[in-house]
């Protein structure tokens, strides 16, 4: 898996995630891009690899890619603030020594060059090649048209305006025609500022803009371009740290050019495919597959594998159904309209299963899913192998009440059911023992076979996930 680049040299990254998903980045940096010097920051995660840059742009736990400029600590900014001197203080601190903003620029274009040379005369032939197929199937459904679009976007990500580049709409991948050559022209830059905490008190945006784009154009003769720049400065002054890099991608890793209409953020359905420890020969369930991202993500990272998904909706299963094709993925992930409480496969069939159940406005449900939760899971069990991972994402409130019905013994009083709606436990009768009057036994699923394994919180965007991984232990 792990490539070095032209340049043993090592790079300095860091890498944007929602929060939560840092463990996971880290994981990944570590074992494909064999990266060492690994720093943790909410959010963040700062490495430095000598991997080939295209394996970098691969990483599939991350959302955006920076080459890293500066990692210092916060800004020390007193209230109230004098203008001269938070000029002064955010020149020292963030232009720094100038030679440092030279060679980020030459490892930039050495970055963005690497591949162009090898790849620029294929790629243009391939181009030819796809926009004639384009052509030609004008006629055809849209589908294949939009599809081979997709697939030129996918690889095309600079464009080449003579001496010059900009950053095209799509840009995983690839790099700039010639990047790689100093060019004499004037490097031009935007700077993207994020204050946060007493630092967006103190400093707006505009200022901070304002002191680096004076500063590097006058010191470096770099030139600002506000619409089309060849590089966006990406600034992040936090009351914890300084952070300053260059993206190496337009568009965020996290959007896949393999999936057609996205589901579940790419980036925690790939997390919860690592959870689920796949291996080659392994036969991976997801019992509400909706659009079919989980199973998508994991089958592009583990190609000996099979993939059953199931969903109870046809619009979510037609939608799965076009994505898996669009992923070219039909011969490893098969797809079937079936309930999750009447999973139509045998017991013990699958090794492991993974699942989003239904919460939040994207994906909310008409069923009830607190009293569906005990034969979901009954059946998920079921359906398990003796040593088979289950993982799943749930919400804040399913994930208590998942954790309650797997710690609780299988009988409860009726009468604290009447009145607290199957909450109240007392004890368990010994087999084959009446239950005592007051207690009644419910048709409870066996879920203590399922021994609980983590538990990690994740942002999901404007709500959070909590998600769950257990091994089946015995039948
Ligand atoms: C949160 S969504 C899954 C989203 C999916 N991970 C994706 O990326 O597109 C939950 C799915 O469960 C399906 N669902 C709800 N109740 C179900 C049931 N009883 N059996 C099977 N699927 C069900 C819904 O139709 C929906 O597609």
């Amino acid at each position: 898996m792990f490539n070095k680049s032209n340049d043993a040299s090592p790079n300095r990254y860091f890498c944007t995630n929602g929060y939560g998903m840092e463990q996971f980045v880290v994981d990944e940096v570590t074992r494909k891009l064999a990266a060492h010097d690994i720093e943790r920051l909410q959010g963040k995660v700062l490495f430095s690899s000598s991997a080939h840059i295209n394996l970098v742009k691969e990483l599939k736990s991350a959302e955006r890619l920076f080459l890293l400029m500066k990692r210092d600590s916060p800004l020390q900014l007193s209230a109230p603030a004098n203008p001269a001197r938070v000029a002064s203080v955010l020149k020292s601190t963030l232009i720094g020594d100038l030679q440092q903003w030279t060679s980020a620029e030459m490892t930039w274009r050495r970055l963005q060059g690497v591949v162009a040379d090898k790849e620029n005369e294929s790629e243009a032939e391939e181009q030819r090649t796809m926009e004639e197929e384009v052509f030609e199937e004008e006629n055809g459904s849209d589908f294949q048209i939009m599809k081979k679009r997709r697939k030129m976007d996918c690889g095309d990500e600079y464009v080449d305006t003579g001496g010059d580049f900009i950053a095209g709409k799509h840009d995983r991948g690839k790099t700039a025609p010639g990047a790689n050559r100093h060019s004499s022209v004037p490097f031009s830059f935007r700077i993207s500022c994020k204050c946060s905490g007493s630092v967006s008190r103190h400093l707006s945006v505009q200022e901070v803009s304002k002191v680096l784009g004076t500063s590097l154009s006058g010191q470096l003769g770099w030139k600002v371009d506000l619409r089309n720049p060849q590089i966006e400065i990406t600034v992040y002054l936090r009351d914890d740290y300084c952070l300053l890099g260059i993206p190496l991608t337009r568009l965020p890793l996290a959007n896949r050019c393999y999936i057609k209409t996205t589901g579940l953020r790419s980036t925690v359905a790939w997390a919860m495919a690592e959870l689920a420890q796949i291996q080659s020969g392994s036969l991976v369930l997801d019992p509400m597959c909706g659009m079919g991202t989980i199973l998508i993500e994991a089958a592009q990272e583990h190609k000996l594998a099979g993939f059953l998904g199931l969903d109870i909706d046809d619009r979510q299963l037609d939608k799965a159904s076009e994505n898996v094709a669009f992923a070219e993925l039909g011969d490893r992930i098969h797809l079937l309209k079936a309930s999750t409480t009447n999973i139509p496969i045998p017991n013990a069939s699958v090794d492991a299963v993974v699942c989003d159940l239904p919460f939040g406005r994207k994906f909310g449900t008409k069923t009830d899913m607190a009293a569906s939760l005990p034969l979901i899971l009954a059946e998920m069990e079921r359906v398990l192998r003796v040593g088979g991972s289950l993982v799943l994402l749930l919400s804040p409130q399913l994930s208590c009440l998942l954790k309650k019905l797997l710690t609780q013994p299988q009988t409860r009083t009726e009468d604290s059911a009447n009145k607290q709606g199957a909450q109240e436990i007392t004890s368990t009768p010994t087999q084959g023992e009446e239950p005592p009057m007051g207690l009644m036994t419910e048709p409870r699923p066996p879920l203590s076979s399922l021994e609980h394994q983590a538990t990690l919180r994740l942002s999901l965007g404007t709500i959070d996930g909590l998600l769950h991984k257990y091994i089946k232990t015995q039948n």
